[in-house]
């Protein structure tokens, strides 16, 4: 088992780093744990988009992916499932959407150490699969200024005086309270505003549109100002439905956005435009699912990839039949715009 806890900001300094991270089950107490450190943190988090502080993997399974490596002949010690996976069937280089994504992390000689007395032999580097990670989101909520995104939209808080053009598409967000907590979604992400940005490009005045992980309601509400005809706010947290609710209510859309509390599942296709600011390890596994609600002709916008993992995503999400139309970056984050022909 692996951990990363759910720190953000503190450990990892930039602010892109903020919002997408990784929690997995807490160590057991007999666990090796191995602490990542701060060169070490940057190199997976530019690798996965994921905040890893730890690794942390019960004695009998370090023991058995240990003597796997060692038979392979390998300098790595592969500490995921899908990583012994790729160990022992790696995939072509260069090949979109094949085998597990897995990232090498180079050990210091402390850990080498470490590791070399847990298993008794000598490894190089540790290979991990950020598939076996359970993903969570978190955003700190800044409630001080304004924002502009894209050409015509601005995010404000509410209460918070902003001298609005006519061309200005608001967004109020609810201010304050306490209740968004580890709800997703300010619009200060890169990820936000990328989906932002691309739904201001593609969102046409009457479209249905499929807002799979609404968390704050943000991207649902846009792209009812941008004129869409109907929204579906899908999310799987009770804590986000509840705030996406409360942006809806706040915006005066509850005749246009519905919000429900639940995934693809919930969803009733066809859209014109289907918007998922979700991270990769989700979004692989939805891609088929994503391709049935799209109409034919019509746009899946997504934004929650970091540099390194944009392929697997252009591979799963093109495997379900979508092709890529557009790629935009902010920082190490990419947007992507897929139509469905
Ligand atoms: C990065 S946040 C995006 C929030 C907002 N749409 C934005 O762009 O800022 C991702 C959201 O997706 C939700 N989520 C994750 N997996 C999901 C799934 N399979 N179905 C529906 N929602 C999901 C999370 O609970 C979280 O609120």
């Amino acid at each position: 088992m692996m951990r990363c806890e759910p720190c953000l900001l503190a450990v990892c300094g930039s602010r892109s780093n903020e919002g997408i991270n990784s929690v997995s089950n807490p160590p057991t107490s007999d666990a090796i744990e191995i602490r990542l450190t701060p060169t070490q943190k940057e190199h997976y988090f530019r690798r996965t988009g994921m905040i890893l502080h730890s690794v942390s993997v019960p004695p009998a399974q370090l023991k058995r992916f240990s003597s796997v490596a060692a038979k392979a002949g390998s300098e790595s010690l592969p500490v995921s499932r899908s990583a012994v996976r790729q160990l022992l069937e790696p995939e072509p280089s260069g090949e979109r959407g094949g085998g597990p994504f897995v990232v090498e992390v180079v050990l210091t000689p402390r850990q080498k150490e470490q590791i070399g007395r847990a298993t008794g032999h000598c490894f190089a580097s540790l290979l991990m699969g950020p598939h076996d990670f359970p993903v969570t989101y978190h955003e700190t909520w800044d409630d001080a200024t304004p924002l502009r995104v894209g050409r015509t939209i601005v995010i404000k808080p509410a209460g918070k005086p902003h001298e609005a053009s006519a061309a200005d598409l608001v967004v109020e967000l609810p201010v304050g309270d306490g209740s968004r907590r580890g709800v997703f979604g300010t619009g200060r992400h890169p990820t936000t505003r990328l989906a932002l940005v691309l739904l201001e490009e593609h969102v046409r005045p009457g479209d249905r549109v499929l807002d799979l992980g609404t968390g704050s309601g943000i991207l649902a509400v846009a792209a009812a100002r941008l004129g869409a005809g109907e929204v579906l706010a899908l999310d799987i947290e009770a804590a986000a439905v509840a705030v996406a609710q409360k942006t809806v209510s706040l915006n005066g859309l509850a005749g246009a956005v519905e919000v429900v509390r639940g995934g693809i599942e919930s969803a009733a296709p066809p859209y014109e435009v289907v918007a998922a600011n979700i991270f990769p390890n989700v979004l692989t596994e939805l891609a088929p699912d994503l391709a049935a609600t799209v109409r034919h002709g019509g746009v899946f916008v997504t934004s929650g990839s970091v540099a390194a993992r944009a392929e697997e995503v252009i591979g799963a999400v093109c495997a379900a039949g979508f092709e890529l139309e557009e790629r935009r970056s902010q920082g190490e984050w990419v947007g992507m715009v897929f139509r469905r022909p």
